[in-house]
This record gives structure tokens, C-alpha cells and sequence, in this order.
């Protein structure tokens, strides 16, 4: 590894983002951490300069705020770090209906999720040009490839996530900067995630994977230049059988699916939408993937 060169990730201090930091340290990549205000991020960055011999800077911000992302390029230039790796990792998923969350918090985590993604990477690409071969990993999820109740507008972020990385991917072909963007199924992150996941049907909990195992895909594929990287066999099977099942068959599944949810007792349901069109879903829907 060139000693002067440093891996920045976003979201750094905790869960998959933490993994990945620890992931690059095993292999001897200087890092930029980036998070939120918070002992965590500094605990993390100390341990890593303890027992890796790499170099580890910190730099607290709220990448939910575009204004921060500009600062965090410019803190990055000031210190004269060269970064040829860039992982956007930070990002905020929901598991309620639509109508039960905020204006401020779909606010955030469009804001989060998709513009502080698009920002740094475009405020980072001429120094990703500069200090090639470089890489960019963009961190969506496997609900991109699908429709689900209690996840719509995380879906959809992550679906800019897959398509704004494959179009980028594209244009930058033949350039010495790499693009990839990976969609992991249900990972133990947070223990609200956590939580989340054992709640899921056994199916998809047999997907679940723990994010030390899912860093080490990621980095490896991302060094060899993959497009798409889809971490756990039971993950590229949901993947397949999405492809595979004609599209008629998928909507007798969810028309089946909203029968058995409208023929429950009124008592078990909540409503969403407006009420002079509402439809109703029981409280304990269970999201098949994450
Ligand atoms: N967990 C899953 O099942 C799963 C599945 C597929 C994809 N993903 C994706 O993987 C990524 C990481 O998810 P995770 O489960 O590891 O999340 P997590 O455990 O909640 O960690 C999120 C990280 O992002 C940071 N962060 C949160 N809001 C931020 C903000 N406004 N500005 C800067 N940093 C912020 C957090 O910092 P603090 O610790 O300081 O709050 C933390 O380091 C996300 O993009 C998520 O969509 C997760």
C-alpha cells in the first residue's frame, strides 16, 4: 500500500461503516473516518492506531447537511490527504409505514442517503483522478431490487444508490477511477437493526449477515473492479428468483398477499394512505429482505 495515500468512509464509527474501517486497517490502508459528533468515532480511530500501523484521521460532521460535505472536502485538501479510496457508507434506513414518519426525518434521510452520496463524490472525483488508480464504493442494499412495505423511501434511496453507481461506472470506463456499488442483504448492525431482523421471516433471517463477514466482500470486490457486489449465497438466490418469476406471477403473490392482509380483523391493521383510499396492512407486516 502507498503509505501516503488514505481510504475515506462516511458513517465510519459503527456498524458496517466500523467494520470496513477495521477491514482496510488488516490491510494496512490509511483511513479517514467520517461520522457524527461522538465518542465512538475517536474510540474507534484510537484503537485502530494502537494495533494497525496505518495512519488514522477523525473528523466529526453531520453529512446530513450538504454545507458539511463541502467542509469535510475542504478539511480533507487543508490536511493535504490524498485520497484514493472513497466509500460512502452513511446512511439511515425506516421500517414503519409511510405515513408514520416525519417530514424532517424523509428530509434527513434523502439528504443522508442520497445527496451527501452525489456531493462527495463529485467533490472528490478530481482528487480520485489525480491519485489513481482509485476506487469509489457506494454502500446500497438489496431492497433496491424491490418493492416493500415499511421501507419505500429507503428503497428507493438505495435504487438511486445502484443506478446513479452504474451510470457513473459507465461514464468513468476507461478512466483510473473504479466504481462499484454494493447491496447487502440484512446485516446485525445496530441493535435497533438487529432487533429488526430477528423479527424477520425465517427466510430472510437465514440471510442475515454479520458485518465483519460482509466487509471483507466488499473490499475485495471492490479492489478486483466488481460493478455489483452481492454479499451471501441466500442474498444472489432472492436476487435470481426476482429475475426469474414472471412479472404476473409477482403481482398474484402480492394481490394473494393484500387479500390475506384485508380479510384480517380490522383490529390487527393499521391504515395507510388517506382514508377515503385507504388500504389496510397489519401492524406485524414482516419485510421479507432488508
Ligand atoms: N444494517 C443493515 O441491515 C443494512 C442492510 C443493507 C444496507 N445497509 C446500509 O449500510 C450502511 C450502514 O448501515 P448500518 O446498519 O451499519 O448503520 P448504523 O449501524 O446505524 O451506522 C451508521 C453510521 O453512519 C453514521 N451516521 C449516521 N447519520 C449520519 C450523518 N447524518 N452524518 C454522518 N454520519 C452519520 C453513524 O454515526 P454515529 O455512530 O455517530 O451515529 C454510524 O457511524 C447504510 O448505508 C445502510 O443503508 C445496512
Amino acid at each position: 500500500m502507498n503509505n501516503n495515500l488514505y481510504t475515506l468512509i462516511t458513517g465510519a464509527s459503527e456498524g458496517f461503516g466500523r467494520a470496513l474501517a477495521l477491514e482496510c486497517a488488516r490491510r494496512g490502508m490509511n483511513l479517514v473516518l467520517v461520522a457524527l459528533p461522538g465518542p465512538e468515532l475517536h474510540s474507534l480511530s484510537q484503537f485502530i492506531q494502537k494495533n494497525f500501523a496505518v495512519k488514522v484521521i477523525a473528523i466529526e460532521k453531520d453529512l446530513s447537511i450538504a454545507g458539511n460535505c463541502v467542509e469535510l472536502f475542504k478539511n480533507v485538501t487543508t490536511l493535504n490527504l490524498k485520497v484514493n479510496i472513497l466509500i460512502n457508507n452513511a446512511g439511515i434506513g425506516n421500517t414503519h409505514l409511510f405515513s408514520d414518519g416525519s417530514i424532517s426525518f424523509y428530509q434527513k434521510q434523502v439528504q443522508l442517503n442520497v445527496m451527501a452520496t452525489t456531493l462527495l463524490t463529485r467533490l472528490f472525483l478530481d482528487s480520485l483522478e489525480k491519485n489513481g488508480p482509485s476506487y469509489i464504493l457506494n454502500v446500497g442494499s438489496l431492497c433496491s431490487f424491490f418493492f416493500l412495505a415499511k421501507k419505500q423511501v429507503y428503497g428507493a434511496t438505495k435504487s438511486f444508490i445502484y443506478f446513479f453507481s452504474k451510470s457513473l461506472r459507465n461514464e468513468l470506463a476507461g478512466s483510473n477511477v473504479h466504481v462499484s456499488v454494493i447491496c447487502p442483504g440484512g446485516m446485525n448492525t445496530n441493535l435497533s437493526v438487529t432487533m429488526v431482523n430477528k423479527k424477520m421471516s425465517w427466510l430472510s433471517q437465514l440471510a442475515v449477515m454479520n458485518p465483519e463477514n460482509v466487509a471483507p466482500i466488499a473490499i475485495d470486490g471492490l479492489l478486483r473492479q466488481k460493478e455489483v457486489i452481492i454479499p451471501g449465497r441466500i442474498n444472489k438466490l432472492f436476487l435470481l428468483l426476482n429475475t426469474v418469476i414472471p412479472a404476473y406471477l409477482k403481482k398474484m403473490i402480492a394481490n394473494h398477499q393484500m387479500k390475506q392482509l384485508n380479510s384480517m380483523s380490522p383490529a390487527n391493521n393499521r391504515t395507510l394512505l388517506q382514508p377515503s383510499f385507504a388500504v389496510t396492512y397489519p401492524a406485524n407486516i414482516k419485510p421479507l429482505i432488508n
